[in-house]
This record gives C-alpha cells, structure tokens and sequence, in this order.
C-alpha cells in the first residue's frame, strides 16, 4: 500500500497574519500541481493567522492544506484564551497538531490531556498530527522505543481502529527540535517501523500499514531525501525550516 506523504510546515508563535498571507502566496507560486499529486503539503500557522491563510486558500483554490498547532479539549464554555476543535473545523483546518514536546513542556501538558485532544479533534473531524518523541537522557539509557510506545498508547488511549485512520504520527525527538541536530536517517526508520508496528498490534495490520508517520527534528533541504528514503517514513514536520518560503519548498519538492 503506496502513503501519500505529507510535508507539514509548523510555524510556531512566528509570522503575523500579514507575513502569513506573503509566505502562503510564494507557496502556492513556487509548489505547483506536480508536486500536489505526489505530496500532501500544508502549513500549521498560529491561531491569528489562521483565517487569513483559509482565505487566500479557498479563494485562490490552492491545493495547499493548513491546520492549527494546538486545541482545547472541550468543544465550548468558559476556558479563557483556549481555542475549541469546532471553531477550527469551522475555519477548514485539516489537521491538528497535539502533544508538540512544546505544549508538554511549557504548558505541563501530560499523556491524558494529549488523550483528550486527539480525541476533541477526531470528534470535530480534524486529523490530529500526533507527536511523539524522547529527551536525550531517555535515548542515553536507550530507552527510546519504550518511551515513545508508551506515549502512544496513552495518546491513543479509547480511541478505535476506524479512528486510527484519521491520525498522523509524528516522531519528534526533543533533542533534535531546534538544535540542528537531525536525527540519522536509521534512527528516524527505526522508530517509525517500531511506531508503525505498535499500530498494526492494537489496531490492525491494514490500518497500521496506511497510517503516516513523520519526522520532526532539524529537517531542511540538504537532509529531507535521506530521512524520506526509510520505508516507514512518510514524510515531515518542519520547524524553523517552514518560515522560509523557497526552503519550504524545496523540502516539498524532495520527490524531483
Ligand atoms: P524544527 O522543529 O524543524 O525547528 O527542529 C520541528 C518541530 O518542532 O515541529
């Protein structure tokens, strides 16, 4: 079974609305229908952002995908400065991204909040890009893959197998986001396969095989055709990376 890979862009608290609309116009002159048959590319700007990017998407019909970096876990209410899945879907998001070692970090977010984000995504009809990863002290004592299967398993915790279908991975490493550090190309195949794996276990091989998993960590132009080349890696999240658009680009067209 042939996954269609996918090039996120995720711009973190960078890029005013204006700089976004710049940057999503030279996407679309530079990222042309051949490289939309062949890749899924989209773009997770900040919250503000967000409608301006729908706008010059759905009015221009670019092929361009867009989502959000985060999203409250309850639907509505009195959750000052949170952001709720419906209010997304209803701006057109695709995806979602939920857990970012970010989000842990610095808003004590743990594996039953990431739970019930993915869960608040699914039941809103948006594709959470699920993230995952280990800290350099876990990967000393090489303690990785238990790490990163136990993340998962909470993630997914209640979730079904029809569900599973919706959801991205992505395989972050946290000494590798930010650091110019790129994870070997046999370290990011090797924990996508164990991904992938954990997946076919508790939802099926089918599903487990059609699932698309990401690496996130340092990806640019010069590194993305030897990550891509692992059979279980279906593409990538980009950082720092994706707030320059020629570098995007570049990274998009890696198939050429
Ligand atoms: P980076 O970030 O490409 O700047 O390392 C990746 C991410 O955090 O998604």
């Amino acid at each position: 079974m042939s996954r269609k890979p996918l090039i996120a862009g995720n711009w973190k608290m960078n890029l005013n609305h204006l700089e976004a609309i710049a940057v999503v116009q030279k996407l679309a002159f530079l990222i042309d229908d051949k490289d939309f048959e062949a890749v899924d590319v989209a773009v997770i700007p900040p919250f503000t952002d967000i409608r301006s990017v729908q706008t010059l998407i759905d009015g221009d019909r670019l092929r361009l995908l867009f989502g959000a970096q985060d999203l409250s876990p309850k639907n509505s209410g009195a959750f000052t400065g949170d952001i709720s899945g419906v209010m997304l879907a209803k701006l057109g998001c695709t995806f979602v991204i939920v857990g970012h070692s970010e989000r842990r970090e610095h808003h004590n977010e743990d594996d039953s909040i990431v739970n019930s984000k993915v869960k608040a995504a699914l039941a809103n009809g948006i594709s959470p890009i699920l993230c995952v990863g280990e800290s350099a002290a876990i990967r000393a004592e090489n303690g990785e893959v238990a790490h990163v299967i136990s993340q998962l398993k909470a993630a997914l915790s209640g979730i079904t197998p029809a569900q599973v279908k919706k959801i991205v991975i992505a395989y972050e490493p946290i000494w590798a986001i930010g650091t110019g550090n790129v994870a070997t190309p046999e370290d990011a195949q090797s924990m996508a396969q164990a991904i992938r794996a954990q997946i076919s276990k508790s939802a099926g091989a089918e599903i487990g095989e059609r699932l698309r998993i990401l690496y996130g960590g340092s990806v640019k132009s010069g590194t993305i055709r030897e990550i891509m080349a692992g059979a279980d890696v279906d593409g990538a999240l980009v950082g720092g990376a994706s707030l320059e658009p020629e570098e995007f680009a570049r990274i998009a067209k890696f198939h050429r």
